[in-house]
């Protein structure tokens, strides 16, 4: 299969999109145009070549801020004492049931993106959401580590994602 990552748009087939949690189907449905229109998050499709209005996976991201205190010492150590560090947001992640294994190239993706922009913007991590056990699972394959307090959040470095993209290229 050849694929490709895009902005959300009008050709795609959110209907049709069907991945295994209901909130995140009704957020691709009904919210992420707007959300994307308001400038609140930037959301990325994959797409078939073959089939381009069908949507295999999505990703959305958004600017964020981590307090210095929720990152584990050893990381607080290496960096200037600002109460509130930038970092990226990937809020979603999401694949259809008819695709499985298309969940590692959205994440490879959403860390390339982060990675190359980060070059502009400047962000020390990506922080990720994982809604219940088997995402925290997904993202720990990769090497994302809890943040903070919050079982459900997590972030992996900028350094690792340089490391993950490099060995992808
Ligand atoms: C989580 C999700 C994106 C994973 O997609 P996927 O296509 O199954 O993922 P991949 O097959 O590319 O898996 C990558 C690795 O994670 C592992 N993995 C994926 N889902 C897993 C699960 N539920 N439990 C344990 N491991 C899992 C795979 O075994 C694989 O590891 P391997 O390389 O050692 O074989 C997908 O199940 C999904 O869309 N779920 C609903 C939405 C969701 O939970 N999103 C997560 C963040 S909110």
């Amino acid at each position: 299969m050849a694929y490709r990552f895009e902005p959300l748009a009008k050709q795609h087939d959110r209907a049709a999109f069907h991945c295994a949690s209901a909130s995140l189907n009704t957020y691709l449905r009904q919210i992420a145009t707007k959300d994307a229109e308001r400038h609140v998050a930037a959301v990325f499709v994959m797409v078939d070549d073959a089939a381009p209005a069908t949507i295999v996976g999505y990703y959305m991201l958004s600017a964020f801020a981590v307090e210095l205190t929720e990152l584990p010492e050893a990381v607080q150590k290496k960096l200037p004492r600002y109460p509130r560090l930038p970092a990226a947001l990937l809020g979603r992640l999401a694949r259809d049931v008819r695709f499985p294994g298309a969940g590692s190239l959205l994440l490879m993706d959403a860390l390339t993106r982060t990675y190359q922009k980060s070059a502009e913007i400047a962000s020390l991590a990506l922080v990720a959401d994982a809604k219940d056990q088997a995402a925290f699972v997904f993202y720990r394959k990769f090497g994302f580590a809890q943040l903070g307090r919050d079982p459900h959040r997590v972030f992996l470095p900028m350094g690792t994602i340089a490391e993950l993209v490099g060995k992808q290229n």
